[in-house]
């Protein structure tokens, strides 16, 4: 197959372009598209056969649920069938936005989205391209990270088609994201709202506005929640966390990447812009400012991925203030840290 890539200017949005994108939701085959988070591969959510292409295409164990993504806070009503004050609010609040609500399913949601749970997670991107697409194509969009199982995801068109090129019908190109990590997903069926997985909105946000926040326990343990493996975000380069503070951080980077290039592997460091001058004999790159850690986020996965391009094979990452952002920067390093299993 050969894949269509369609650049859309997202300050000037093109509609008859994005109609375009549309009719191929229509017809049942898959557009990859930028959010605010990361790009997503796009189907049609009522439309079973479109949805089950999307595990075929990414390699994704049909056990993993996917994210409904909507434009109008409406089809809320059709997809669930339970709507507790607390969505409302939450809605009112951050969509549309890098928040994600499980809430109880209808009849209408397949259970191939959402690997036989009766819940059903739901998000309203803020990106008018994504809006565009999902109004333009008149469903609500299922989009998992349009990367490959268990891989970095995308946070720029070239990344999408560097996993998925010649495997999808479209791409469309609306250029680098801005949060870089993916939403936060909430499961407000619990009581109180549990945190399932660490992302764009922060829990000091969250509890701002909703108090109580439990996080969850696979997230502190680092184990699996609902379809999340424990390895995950994973470029192709081992990762190592160094989760010390301080120079014990510096001196343990240091001291591991001398081991590991002493072994002859080609080692590169993944680093706080401050710390940057500490590493002068090795290769480096930089995330960002550590007190930046919106800067962090945008850049996380991009790094990662030019690690790969590169050729790395070994790739020491300092680990960030778990505050704010970083809480979510951190999961997904210590998941990509985590050793591959077979599934
Ligand atoms: O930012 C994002 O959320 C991106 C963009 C494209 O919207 N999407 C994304 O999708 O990250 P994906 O498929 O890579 O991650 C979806 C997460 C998984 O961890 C999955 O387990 C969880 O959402 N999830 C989906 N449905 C669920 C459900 N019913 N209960 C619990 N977790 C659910
Ligand atoms: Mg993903």
């Amino acid at each position: 197959m050969k894949t269509k890539i369609l650049d859309i200017n997202p300050k000037k949005i093109n509609l008859a372009k994005i109609k375009i994108a549309a009719e191929v939701i229509k017809k049942g085959n898959l557009v990859a598209f930028p959010t605010e988070t990361v790009y997503g591969l796009g189907a049609d959510a009522l439309n079973e056969e479109a949805v089950a292409k999307i595990f075929q295409v990414k390699e994704r164990p049909f056990n993993d649920p996917l994210i409904v993504h909507i434009a109008d806070i409406k089809e809320l009503n059709r997809l669930s069938k339970q709507i507790p004050p607390v969505a409302l609010k939450l809605a009112k609040a951050f969509w549309p936005g890098p928040l994600t609500l499980v809430l109880k399913k209808s009849e209408l949601v397949s259970d191939i989205i959402t690997a036989g749970l009766d819940t059903v997670a739901i998000r309203m991107p803020d990106d008018n391209i994504a809006l565009g697409l999902i109004r333009e194509a008149q469903t609500p969009i299922v989009a998992p990270s349009a990367n490959l199982f268990g891989r970095t995801s995308p946070t720029n068109a070239q990344h999408v088609a560097d996993d998925l090129e010649g495997k999808i019908e479209m791409i469309i190109d609306g250029g680098k994201t801005k949060v870089g990590v993916e939403s936060t997903v909430l499961d407000i069926t619990a009581e109180p709202v549990r945190l399932l997985r660490a992302g764009g909105i922060s829990v000091e946000r969250l509890k701002e506005v909703i108090g109580q926040v439990k996080i969850g326990e696979e997230l502190e343990k680092g184990l699996r929640s609902p379809g999340m493996l424990n390895s995950h975000y994973s470029p192709r380069a081992r990762l190592i966390l160094v989760e010390e503070k301080g120079e014990a951080q510096v001196e343990k980077v240091r001291r591991l990447s001398s081991e590991y290039k002493a072994q002859g592997f080609k080692v590169g460091i993944m680093t706080k812009e401050e710390n940057q001058d500490k590493y002068n004999r090795f290769q480096v790159k930089v995330i960002g400012k550590g007190s930046e850690l919106k800067t962090c986020a945008t850049n996380l996965f991009a790094v990662l991925r030019n690690f790969d391009k590169e050729g790395f094979e070994i790739i020491v990452a300092e680990g960030l203030e778990e505050q704010g952002l970083g809480l979510a920067i951190m999961e997904r390093l210590r998941k990509a840290a985590a050793p591959k299993y077979e599934c």
